[in-house]
């Protein structure tokens, strides 16, 4: 057997040595030999699932990652994590397990990546709650990590016209509507995601992809790639063969997981227009990185950012077209030299962010009408903001760059849970000037805090997108469109003021001022909230009871605490 290597002490103190002989036993039996013993053992975390199309391709990277591991000296062997595919399970029950999971993939890495002593890991991640999920456990473990997307599906067409999943969902909203056929529904069904991959726009997976580059967890230019692109045989190799180097000169997440990595983070998620879903993942991932990260972060950062990339939901392309004219890299550099992200931040690649970004070949074509230059921006703050008010006292988030929109003041109808909702919106009961609250969806009262796709959605295939307001404890779909304010804090459930509203209640959303009110009298909310009877749990037993009594709020990434 060799000497210990640099970089493998965890496997080095369970493997190496006499009495380790039962532990090094298993591994002649799954082919290594005495040579690897000493060298630094790598896990290849797999988030795979034939479930859908986001995650289907992810084993098949796994040999190039092993590859690349073995030319940098160590050795790699692959786990299994899960996957819940969120387009499948919007709109049902199982969409409440979608941000469960990202707790139980981090919750399982963990315990694969401690129980047997590896040193080190790469983790492949898919859709939307893999990737955060891959990540929190990268920061939680804190031994040297890379993670690398599978990549996302190509569009499909319909002559030139594109179309990607959030199509569907729109499609099933006119038709309801009666503004699209049977045949028509049924036709970009067919066409809307022809490959595997992850969904094609800026929705939740591509944006918290952009976020791995942009927080330094990910090789440059690895998040932009389709998944069917050859390229990404090669990023596998790549980033298999860059763990090697980490290890050497122990650099964990936690080197890389600044506060100023997370501040770049989040100027990416607003210059981008990125998913609301990445508020909630990078406050997440600051809780597990230790970083002290919040919503006032966010909103700062929201107020001073430039809007530039025009990528579906609310613009026009897909993450193929941000590939063609340089990715993530291009959108950092441009970033970095209008200033607005800090360029001395560590990266996976052992050098700054900067650095990194210098040695970057971006493609030399015309990329204004992907990216436009920080200077010309679509809107001069950022794609999300952050709302406050009587409505919500902790917090509150709107995709400012899915609506034009900024003020909207409405009358609130208020529905316990989504499906009522979606029934009312399918009913044509609902009328301009509405204010949709949907409550007892957030973390703990769902308990899941499922996304309103459907709904949000069907409003919009119903063409009351910017006439018809939601406000909601739950969270939207990085493909929602229209006029939607989430993860309203406290939650419903928590006795949140979003449990008093009635139908009827003027309901207030001012992103420019940064307010969500609700405009009833202080002593009439006193008198509902001591009428409130709290809602018995949702789920009794299972993962989802387990999960609602753990949970944080929204405000706190909704991450899981040990109770006290
Ligand atoms: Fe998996 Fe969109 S549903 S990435």
């Amino acid at each position: 057997m060799s000497g210990t290597r640099k970089g493998a002490a965890y496997s080095s103190e369970r493997y190496a040595g006499i009495l380790n002989a039962p532990h090094r036993a298993f591994l002649w039996s799954i082919g290594l030999d005495p040579s690897d013993i000493g060298k630094p053992l790598a896990g290849v975390v797999v988030a795979w699932s034939e479930s859908g199309p986001c995650n289907f391709h992810t084993l098949n990277l796994v040999g190039y990652v092993k590859q690349g591991l073995r030319d940098a000296g160590c050795v790699g062997l692959a786990m299994p994590t899960i996957v819940v595919n969120d387009n499948i399970s919007m709109g049902t029950a199982g969409m409440r397990y979608s941000l469960v999971s990202r707790e139980v993939i981090a919750d399982s890495v963990e315990a694969q990546i401690v129980a047997h002593a590896y040193d080190g890991f790469v983790a492949i991640g898919g859709c939307d709650k893999t990737q955060p999920g891959l990540m929190m456990a990268m920061a939680r473990i804190n031994r040297p990590s890379i993670y690398m997307y599978g990549g996302s599906a190509e569009p499909g067409f319909i002559g030139e016209k594109k179309f990607t999943i959030e199509d569907v969902h729109e499609y099933v909203g006119a038709y309801l509507k009666g503004k699209a056929s049977e045949q028509e529904l049924l036709q970009v069904e067919m066409v809307a995601h022809p490959t595997y991959g992850a969904c094609a726009g800026l929705f939740t997976a591509n944006t918290m992809a952009l976020l791995s580059e942009a927080l330094g967890l990910a090789l440059l230019g690895s998040s932009s790639p389709t998944a069917t692109s050859s390229r990404r045989a090669i990023f596998s190799y790549e980033t298999g063969k860059a763990l090697g180097p980490l290890l050497e000169n122990d650099i964990k997440p936690r080197d890389i997981l600044k506060y100023e990595a997370f501040r770049n983070a989040a100027t990416v998620l607003m210059a981008s227009g990125g998913s609301t879903n990445g508020i909630l993942h990078l406050l997440a991932l600051a809780h597990e990185a230790g970083v002290k990260f919040t919503l006032d972060d966010l909103d700062e950062i929201s107020r001073k950012t430039p809007y530039i990339l025009n990528m579906r939901p609310a613009g026009e392309y897909v993450m193929l077209d941000l590939d063609r004219v340089g990715g993530a890299p291009l959108l950092l550099r441009l970033l970095l030299e209008a200033g607005l992200i800090d360029g001395d931040v560590l990266t996976v690649s052992g050098k700054s962010l900067a650095q990194s970004l210098k040695e970057y070949r971006l493609p030399d074509v015309p990329h204004d009408h992907i990216v436009r230059h920080p200077s010309n921006p679509i809107k001069k703050t950022g794609g999300i903001r952050i709302l406050r008010g009587s409505l919500a006292p902790d917090g509150a988030v709107v995709k400012t760059a899915a609506t034009g929109v900024t003020r909207f003041e409405g009358s609130a109808r208020v529905f316990d849970d989504e499906e009522p909702a979606f029934e009312a919106v399918r009913r044509g009961d609902v009328d301009e000037g509405n204010v949709l609250v949907i409550r007892y969806v957030g973390p703990k009262g769902a308990p899941g805090m499922p996304e309103m796709l459907r709904v949000t959605a069907a409003l919009s295939g119903a063409g009351l997108g910017e006439t018809v307001a939601m406000v909601t404890d739950g969270r939207f779909s990085g493909a929602t469109r229209g006029i939607m304010v989430g993860h309203v804090a406290p939650e419903a459930v928590a006795g949140g003021p979003i449990a008093l509203v009635e139908d009827g209640d003027r309901v207030l959303i001012d992103t420019e001022a940064g307010r969500l009110d609700l405009l009833v009298a202080e002593s009439e909310l006193e008198r509902r909230r001591s009428a409130l009877k709290p809602k018995p749990p949702k789920a009794a037993s299972g993962l989802l009871a387990k999960y609602a009594s753990l949970v944080s709020s929204a405000s706190m990434g909704a991450v899981t605490l040990p109770r006290t």
